[in-house]
């Protein structure tokens, strides 16, 4: 028997803020802005008293900021308290489970209301420093001893997948390209550059400081070159990689019989997923992330659709890499046969399986805990057809997140439904 949910869940406001480096801002400043927004987006808007519990996906503000026990601190600075507070800690993953806990207790008949929320300050720490503390996510009793990173571990994924499949790299450096055009269109977006806009000015900066201005042929020409686009762990290099980030993202749920109470154009969410798994160092195939493909499973199931009918969707392109799996393990290509629907456009906003419309973490920004929220912000609006410049058409029907915690120890989908 396919699980269901007890009852339906709709998503009726919607918030994020600018994710990126912000030296004066704390994530309780951000999470104010992300809120803010929201409040604005619910149609009909409605009284903050109403909502009963607050999940917040946070990664490590322990490291980052020096703070724990967060979620009730942040719920008393946007004026929610004394409303149930929970932090959510599952690794890069932590937003997405905790959109999960929020829907699974409004379907549960808990609650009627709910605030799911995501944030991570990042950026204050040295970058040696956060890649230590990221590094947390891994197994520290046998793999971070043996000098794995988190770049390191996607780059072991990516050399075994290339060599499996006998993969062009090329692939790799389309889905940067893909990702950072349609992050261009994104005013939320980390980096609101093409790749074509960062080479114009690298070469405007030369010419200004009067050294020889470097010629590319395309941007291949470019990202393939080692000193504009250094290797990290090989083979990804810089722009293979999400970046550091700042940012929160909200999203407001409710029962779905209340949902025109709020808003004329809710979107539903049809389908929930979530497993986990051990250390990379334990699987038999370092090519496929087994628990997003049983997450999907789980949610196409609940939902009662195929990865056929599935429009668009936000995947957790932590590294290039990691979005060619994604778009295997969630069914949208055969395996092995990624890599080759990003050489061929497949996944662009005009393809037929348009793929992180918002530029995705690798051009929007990996804010780690807030990543999972900010994937139902690209939801919300490209189903009710706000994505501005970016927006798919036609209007699409049925979108899919994908938000993975680690190497894939934690794995949640969501499948999202316009109705009206
Ligand atoms: N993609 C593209 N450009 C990037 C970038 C990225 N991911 N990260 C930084 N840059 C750019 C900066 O904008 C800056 O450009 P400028 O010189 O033109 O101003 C330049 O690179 C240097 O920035 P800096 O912040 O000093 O980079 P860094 O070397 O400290 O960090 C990485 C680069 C790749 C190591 C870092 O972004 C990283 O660790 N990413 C992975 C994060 C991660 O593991 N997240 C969890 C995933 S599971």
């Amino acid at each position: 028997m396919a699980k269901k949910l007890s009852r339906g869940v709709a998503v009726v406001g919607v918030g994020m803020s600018k994710f990126g480096a912000f030296p004066g801002k704390s994530s309780r400043d951000l999470f104010v802005e992300a809120y803010q927004e929201l409040r604005q987006s619910v149609q009909k808007g409605f009284n903050p008293q109403e909502i009963e519990a607050f999940y917040m996906g946070n990664f490590s503000s322990d490291q980052f900021e020096n703070q724990a026990h967060l979620a009730p601190i942040v719920a008393s600075w946007v004026g929610l308290s004394p409303v149930a507070s929970m932090r959510i800690e599952d690794a890069c993953a932590s937003g997405g489970v905790a959109l999960r806990q929020a829907v699974l207790a409004v379907a549960s008949g808990q609650c009627d209301v709910v605030l799911a929320g995501g944030l991570e300050k990042m950026t204050d720490l040295p970058a040696a420093r956060v890649t230590d503390t990221l590094a947390l996510a891994a197994d520290t009793m046998f793999e971070v001893p043996a000098g794995f990173t988190f770049p390191g571990f996607y780059a072991s994924m990516a050399s075994a997948y290339l060599d499996e499949y006998g993969a062009d790299g090329e692939a790799l450096l389309r889905v940067a390209i893909k990702n950072h055009e349609n992050g261009a269109l994104n005013e939320k977006a980390q980096f609101g550059q093409r790749i074509s806009d960062v080479m114009a000015s690298k070469k405007a900066k030369a010419a200004q400081k009067g050294q020889p201005v470097p010629e590319w042929a395309d941007e291949i020409a470019f990202l393939k070159d080692g000193k504009a686009n250094p290797m990290i762990a090989w083979p990804l290099r810089l722009f293979d990689c999400s970046p550091v980030s700042d940012g929160a993202a909200a999203v407001l749920l409710v029962s779905a019989d209340l949902a025109e109470r709020y808003s004329d154009h809710p979107i539903f969410i049809i389908g929930s997923g979530q497993a986990s798994d051990g250390a990379l160092a334990e699987r038999e195939s370092l090519t496929s992330v087994p628990s997003a493909a049983r997450a999907a499973a789980q949610a196409y199931e609940m939902a009662g659709v195929t990865a056929q009918d599935i429009d668009f969707a936000e995947v957790h392109d932590c590294f290039t890499i990691a979005e060619i799996m994604a778009v295997e393990d969630l069914g949208f290509f055969p395996r092995g046969e990624g890599w080759k629907a990003e050489l061929e456009g497949k996944t662009a906003r005009n393809g037929e399986k348009p793929v992180n419309t918002s530029g995705g973490l690798k051009s929007k920004g990996h804010p780690v805990g807030a990543s999972g929220i900010a994937q139902v912000v690209e939801m919300w609006k490209q189903l009710n057809g706000l994505a501005g410049a970016r927006q798919l058409q036609p209007q699409p029907k049925l979108g899919l997140t994908h938000n993975v915690g680690g190497t894939g120890q934690t794995c949640v989908v969501h499948i999202f439904e316009r109705r009206s």
